[in-house]
C-alpha cells in the first residue's frame, strides 16, 4: 500500500516473490493547445503513483499532454522505485526498452528518471545510462519546467534537492486516469524512522506534513467530482503533525502557540471525517511505534473511517526488530493488536514482513510465524530481505542469510498467510456487508468488484448497480482473497 506495487497475497500468488514488473502509464484527457507529448509510467509505491499526477498536472501547464504511446512521445518519463534491488532492475530494463524505440523510431524523444533511484544515484545515472537526458527527486518536480527547456537546449539536467518543506499542498493532481471512486491524498512526505533495511529516508528526505486545510479542499474537491473512498497517504500517517510547517523533527522549536494549535494524525482523521461524512476513509502506511489509542478511538468513532489497518511488522522476533531500529517488541506489538481488536473486533489488519534480515536464526523466523498465527492477518506482503546501499544494515551487518533459506523462509510466511487469509475470508460467509463498487470484475465481465471497509475485495452479478454505488452484498462464498456474493439492496449511505 504504500501500496507500493507489493502483491497481495492470493490475489497474484506467484507474483509475490517476483515483485511487479508492470509499470502503470498515465493516460489523461487532452488539453486543447498542448502540443507536446508526454509518456509517463510508474514503479513502486502509491506515493510515486500520486506523484506521477503531479508532475501530469504541472507539465500539462506546461504544454505536455499525456500519451501512452512510446513511439510518439517527445518526453519519456519513469517514476522509479529503490525500495528493493528488483524493483532497481526492473527500471533498468525500461530504459532498455526506451533505448530501442528511441533508435529504431523515436530519435527525438528525451529520457527522464524520477523518484527514489533518480535520488539515490543522482548525476551518476547519467553517466551509467545514455539514454538518460534528466534525473529529477521527488522534491524537484515543480522545477521541471526549467529543467525541461535545458534539455531541449541539449543539455543534460538534474535537481536533486531534498526540500524542508515541500508538500505540493498548492497542486491539484490529474486524476482522469483513475476510476472516478477512489482516489489519494498525500498528508506527509520523507521518513524519519531510520529502519536500518530501509533506503526512504535517503531518498525521500526528512518528513514533513501537509497543511490541514489544503488536504481538506483537496478531499471537498474530490467529494464534488463524485469520488467515494479517499487514501490519506504517507510514509509513516500516524506521525503526521502540523504545527504552521516546517519538518518534523523542528516541532521542539515551535511557539507555544504552534504548539497548542497543532494538529496530529487523529485530529487530521476527524476533520476529514467530518468534513465528508459520506466519503470513506482510509490511511497508509501505519507504523506500529506512533500508532496512538486516539487514532484507535478516532477510528472507532466515525462510521466512515474504515475499519482497516496496514500495520508492518517486518519480524516478530524482538531481537531482529531491534536490529532493523523499529522502534518496539514483539509483546508491545501484540498488545497494539489486542487493543485495536477491543475497541474494534471487526477490523482488519495487514501486515509486510521481511525474511532473512541479517543474522536472523531459525528460531527468530519461528517467533514471525508464532506472530502471525496470533494476529491471523486478513492479508499481507511479504519480501526477502534485499540490501540497500547506504542503509545502517548495509553498512553494520552482514547479508548473512543466503538466498536459498530467505526464498525457504519467505515461502514458509506465504503459506501461513495464505491460510490465515483463507479464514478471515470464511468469517465473512453469511454476512451482509456493505462495498462500494469499484470496477467491473478481472474475471466475469458480468460482474463487479469492490471492497468492504475492511478492504477485501468482493465480486457480485451486476444487476442494475453502477460504479460508485455503496450497496449491500449478501457474502454466499469465498477463495482465500475474494469474497463471492450477491447484492440485496443499496446501503444507506448511497446517496
Ligand atoms: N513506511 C513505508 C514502508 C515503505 S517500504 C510505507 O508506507 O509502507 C514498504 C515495505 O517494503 C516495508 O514495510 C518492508 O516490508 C519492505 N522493505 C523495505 N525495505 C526493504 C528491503 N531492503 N528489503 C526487503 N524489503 C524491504
Ligand atoms: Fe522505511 Fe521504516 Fe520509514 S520502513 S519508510 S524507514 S518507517
Amino acid at each position: 500500500m504504500y501500496l507500493c506495487t507489493f502483491v497481495a497475497i492470493g490475489q497474484f500468488m506467484e507474483k509475490i516473490i517476483e515483485e511487479n514488473k508492470q509499470g502503470t502509464q498515465l493516460d489523461l484527457e487532452k488539453i486543447v493547445g498542448n502540443t507536446k507529448k508526454l509518456f509517463i509510467e510508474s514503479y513502486g509505491c502509491q506515493m510515486n503513483f500520486s506523484d506521477s499526477e503531479i508532475v501530469a498536472s504541472i507539465l500539462s501547464e506546461n504544454g505536455y499532454n499525456t500519451t501512452n504511446l512510446l513511439e510518439e512521445a517527445d518526453l519519456v518519463l519513469v517514476n522509479t522505485c529503490s525500495i528493493r534491488d528488483k524493483a532497481e532492475q526492473t527500471v533498468r530494463k525500461r530504459l532498455e526498452k526506451y533505448n530501442a524505440v528511441k533508435k529504431t523510431t523515436n530519435p527525438g524523444m528525451k529520457v527522464g528518471v524520477l523518484g527514489c533511484m533518480a535520488e539515490r544515484l543522482k548525476s551518476k545515472f547519467l553517466e551509467e545510462e545514455k539514454i538518460v537526458d534528466l534525473v529529477v527527486g521527488p522534491d524537484a518536480y515543480k522545477d521541471l519546467p526549467n529543467l525541461l527547456s535545458e534539455v531541449e537546449e541539449g543539455r543534460n539536467a538534474v535537481n536533486v534537492i531534498l526540500s524542508k518543506d515541500e508538500t505540493y499542498g498548492d497542486i491539484s493532481p490529474v486524476r482522469l486516469q483513475s476510476n472516478g471512486v477512489t482516489a489519494f491524498v498525500s498528508i506527509t512526505r520523507g521518513c524519519d524512522n531510520m529502519c536500518t533495511f530501509c533506503v526512504v529516508p535517503f531518498t525521500r528526505g526528512r518528513e514533513r506534513s501537509r497543511d490541514p486545510q489544503s488536504i481538506l479542499e483537496e478531499v471537498n474537491d474530490l467529494a464534488e467530482k463524485g469520488f467515494k473512498e479517499i487514501t490519506l497517504l504517507g510514509q509513516n500517517v500516524d506521525s503526521y503533525l502540523w504545527y504552521g510547517g516546517g519538518l518534523k523533527k523542528d516541532f521542539d522549536k515551535a511557539s507555544e502557540m504552534q504548539k497548542a494549535t497543532a494538529t496530529n494524525f487523529a485530529g487530521l482523521l476527524s476533520l476529514v471525517a467530518e468534513a465528508q461524512p459520506k466519503m470513506r476513509i482510509r490511511f497508509s502506511t501505519s507504523n506500529p511505534q506512533d500508532f496512538t489509542m486516539d487514532v484507535i478511538e478516532t477510528m472507532a468513532k466515525y462510521q466512515n473511517i474504515c475499519n482497516y489497518i496496514h500495520l508492518p511488522v517486518q519480524s516478530g522476533s524482538t531481537r531482529i526488530l531491534k536490529e532493523m531500529n523499529r522502534q518496539h517488541t514483539r509483546e508491545e506489538y501484540m498488545q497494539l493488536i489486542d487493543n485495536i481488536k477491543s475497541r474494534m473486533p471487526d477490523c482488519g489488519i495487514s501486515q509486510d514482513m521481511i525474511s532473512g534480515f541479517p543474522t536472523e536464526t531459525e528460531e527468530d523466523h519461528q517467533d514471525t510465524l508464532s506472530l502471525m498465527e496470533y494476529v491471523k492477518y486478513d492479508f499481507g506482503f511479504m519480501f526477502m530481505y534485499s540490501e540497500r546501499p547506504g542503509t545502517m544494515a548495509a553498512r553494520k551487518l552482514e547479508d548473512d542469510v543466503p538466498e536459498a533459506t530467505k526464498k525457504r523462509r519467505l515461502q514458509e510466511i506465504v503459506e501461513v498467510q495464505q491460510k490465515h487469509s483463507a479464514y478471515r475470508t470464511q468469517q465473512f460467509v453469511g454476512k451482509t456487508l456493505e462495498v462500494l463498487i469499484e470496477k467491473t470484475s478481472k474475471r466475469n465481465e458480468n460482474q463487479w468488484s469492490g471492497r468492504i471497509p475492511q478492504n477485501t475485495v468482493v465480486v457480485f452479478p451486476k444487476e442494475n448497480y453502477n460504479i460508485g454505488d455503496f450497496v449491500m452484498v449478501k457474502i454466499t462464498d469465498c477463495t482465500s482473497a475474494t469474497l463471492i456474493g450477491e447484492a440485496v439492496g443499496y446501503s444507506e449511505n448511497n446517496s
